[in-house]
């Protein structure tokens, strides 16, 4: 009678410690997010339409999580300690399917939206109150070496499943179509859209597809080295053809 006694009381006694453990765990976060994190939420509240409280952002929102997970992976990181600040990182990914390398430098205000497939590489520089939806990547293009992901200034979006790849620079406040791969630097202020990016609004004024296209710009001098280096080929053949045989 006494020992089935003492079990039910240490199960219950576990099962409240239990319970008060977790919320000293749930306030603490709540603190944490709160004191550090206060940029991150009031961006969420101002451009997450679905947000209803702070509350709900700390605990359920996967980008705030994966950001803080970030913020500790990167202080391991750049105490070398390359090895647990990729841990942190990877345990980080596997819970909210958000892939942030340690390496990279972020700004205040970053907002990611659903989160889910965003991937953010080693050498990536990101301003402040940046928005990232799902299945973004901000990559590299697998053949640069050194810094090999892309700058992007302040108040920069990039739309679901964009890919900006290469050390290139994203301007302030340029938009990023869904979908879209970016290969080239764009000017602040522009939108870019498709497969290559084409830029579709600069400084507020709509750019006509049949307008200059700024990523790919004609470089004069180079297309008059072309044509040079052409009538020098074409003059060294039919000199070649007018040598005597011997
Ligand atoms: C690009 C975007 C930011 C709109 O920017 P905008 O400057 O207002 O552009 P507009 O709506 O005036 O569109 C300009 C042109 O780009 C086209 N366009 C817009 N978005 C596009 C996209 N993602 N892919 C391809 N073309 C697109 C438009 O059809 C229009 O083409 P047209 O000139 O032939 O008519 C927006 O369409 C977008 O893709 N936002 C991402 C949002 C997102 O990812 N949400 C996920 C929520 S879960």
């Amino acid at each position: 009678m006494g020992i089935p006694f003492f079990l039910l009381f240490l199960g219950l006694a576990g099962i409240v410690v239990g319970f008060i453990l977790i919320l000293f765990l749930v306030i603490l976060k709540i603190i944490v997010y709160k004191i550090f994190f206060r940029h991150e939420i009031r961006a969420t509240l101002e451009r997450d339409p679905a947000a209803t409280g702070s509350l709900v952002i700390i605990l359920t929102y996967p980008g705030i999580s994966a950001f803080f997970s970030y913020r500790i992976a990167h202080i391991f990181y750049r105490l070398k300690l390359h090895f647990i600040a990729r841990v942190i990182s990877q345990w980080s990914r596997l819970f909210t399917g958000i892939e942030i390398h340690p390496g990279a430098q972020i700004g205040k205000g970053l907002f990611i939206d659903h989160g889910m497939g965003v991937v953010i590489g080693e050498t990536t520089i990101i301003g402040e109150n940046v928005t990232l939806f799902q299945g973004v990547t901000l990559g590299g293009t697998g053949k640069e070496k050194g810094k090999r992901h892309p700058t992007l200034g302040n108040n920069v979006v990039v739309g679901a499943g964009a890919k900006v790849l290469g050390n290139i620079v994203l301007g302030d406040n340029v938009s990023v179509g869904a979908n879209a791969v970016v290969i080239h630097d764009v000017p602040a202020n522009s939108t870019v859209v498709g497969v290559p990016g084409r830029i579709t609004r600069r400084e507020g004024q709509r750019v006509d597809k049949g307008d200059v296209d700024y990523c790919n710009l004609p470089d004069p001098l180079n297309q008059t080295l072309d044509k040079i280096e052409q009538e020098i080929q074409k003059i060294e053949d039919e000199l070649k053809d007018k040598k005597p045989k011997s």
